[in-house]
């Protein structure tokens, strides 16, 4: 069956057609980095405007990359959530078009529960296993049963590690967004030039922090007269390099260490990092030599894939087909609640550790693993 995906969460327009839900035939993601890259974040009306201007050009190219025809068509799957509303509502409104024009049932999945099922595309989802789902808004750390449920034991008390990248980016005039920015400024870095803080390193939880270490770099920034225009021109004692290697290694360390405290505390042999951050070649590179020393496997989707995307919509999608609505028109966004109810991530938030052994106690009473 061939599945059109829609993704408009965010600040990506994105379609594909995927075939019988792990067969990529086509993906188009057209970003809007122009338009926000200079407020160095996303600005909400600016996002759906260009959603709305690009949605139909996207799923036409998408079409015609695949090579399918409107009428080999089986299902559309779209984004509901959790995202920017007014930027859903565009992807939302075109797919139930669509689905009405055409009869196509369509079904609406969610964003994070996509990203975390992306390896479908890329071999199989490799379950039961811990997931970090880390992106532009989230980080957090799931366990999946064999059945693919997730159940949340730590996420970001603050921002998120994408967040805090795109954060840094800016205070250092790198662009948007920030994690590939600081990604290739760091190239040639020295990661230990800056000594900078791992918020709740050593702490008994399996939650994140970033907004310390953020203002760390603000901190230390300003000290150095960075933000003072009567000294500007001054040279900073470290090079921007230097700055962005030590910020880049910080965020991976926290990531690397909660997904190993993770994988101790539930037995679990497998480990899935998802979502934009795990496009960073050193996260990837230092997550595999970890997982070695750990004895436990860790699977990274293809770059492409690690941003959002429709494929991973379309993946989720065509897995959740019997959950196609009847009347597309009564399907509606939701900014972050789940849309499932055994999704629980939003709903069940772990405390740390002792929460993953209550976590492993509520999977074992609804039988789960
Ligand atoms: O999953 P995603 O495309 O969108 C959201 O759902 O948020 O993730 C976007 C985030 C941004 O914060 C971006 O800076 C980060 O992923 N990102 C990266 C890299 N590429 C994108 N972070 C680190 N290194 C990268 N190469
Ligand atoms: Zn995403």
């Amino acid at each position: 069956m061939l599945t059109l995906g829609i993704e408009t969460s965010c600040d990506d327009t994105a379609a594909a057609v995927v075939l019988n839900g792990n067969q990529v035939l086509s993906s188009v993601v057209q970003n809007q980095d122009d338009l926000h890259s200079p407020f160095g974040g996303i600005v909400p009306e600016m996002a759906s405007r260009r959603h709305l201007e690009v949605m139909d050009s996207v799923v036409r190219r998408a079409m015609e990359a695949s090579t399918a025809s409107l009428e080999e068509i089986g299902l559309i799957s779209v984004t509901a959530g959790p995202g920017l509303v007014g930027s859903l509502l565009v992807g939302l409104s075109y797919a139930k078009g669509l689905s009405y024009a055409t009869g196509l049932p369509l079904v609406p999945v969610d964003h994070i529960q996509a990203h975390m099922m992306t390896l479908d595309l890329a071999g199989g989802t490799p379950l039961p296993g811990v997931f970090l789902v880390s992106s532009g808004g989230h980080t957090t750390l799931y366990h999946l049963d064999t059945g693919g449920d997730p159940i949340v034991l730590g996420t970001t008390l603050d921002d998120a590690a994408g967040e805090a990248l795109d954060k840094a980016a800016k205070m250092l005039g790198l662009g948007y967004p920030g994690g590939p920015a600081i990604e290739s400024a760091a190239a040639g870095g020295d990661p230990s030039a800056l000594k900078l803080p791992r918020p709740l390193s050593g702490k008994d939880t399996l939650d994140f922090s970033f907004s310390g270490l953020k203002t760390s770099l603000f901190t230390w920034l300003r000290r150095e007269g960075y933000f003072d225009q009567t000294l500007a021109g001054r040279r900073l004692p470290l090079s921007i390099a230097d700055l962005a290697a030590s910020y880049q290694q910080a965020v991976v360390d926290s990531l690397i260490e909660r997904c190993l405290m993770a994988l101790r505390h539930t037995g679990a042999s497998n480990l899935v990092i998802v979502g934009g951050v795990a496009r960073n070649a050193l996260l990837r590179e230092q997550a595999a030599a970890k997982a070695v020393e750990a004895g436990v496997e860790v699977h990274i989707p293809p770059p492409q894939l690690c941003t959002d995307n429709a494929a991973m919509i379309a993946a989720l999608g065509y897995r959740q087909r019997e959950r196609a609505m009847v009347d597309p028109l009564e399907i509606n966004v939701y900014s972050t609640k789940a849309l499932r109810s055994e999704f629980k991530a939003p709903t069940w938030k772990a405390a740390g550790i002792s929460a993953s052994r209550s976590a492993k106690k509520s999977a074992k009473k609804s039988g789960g693993n």
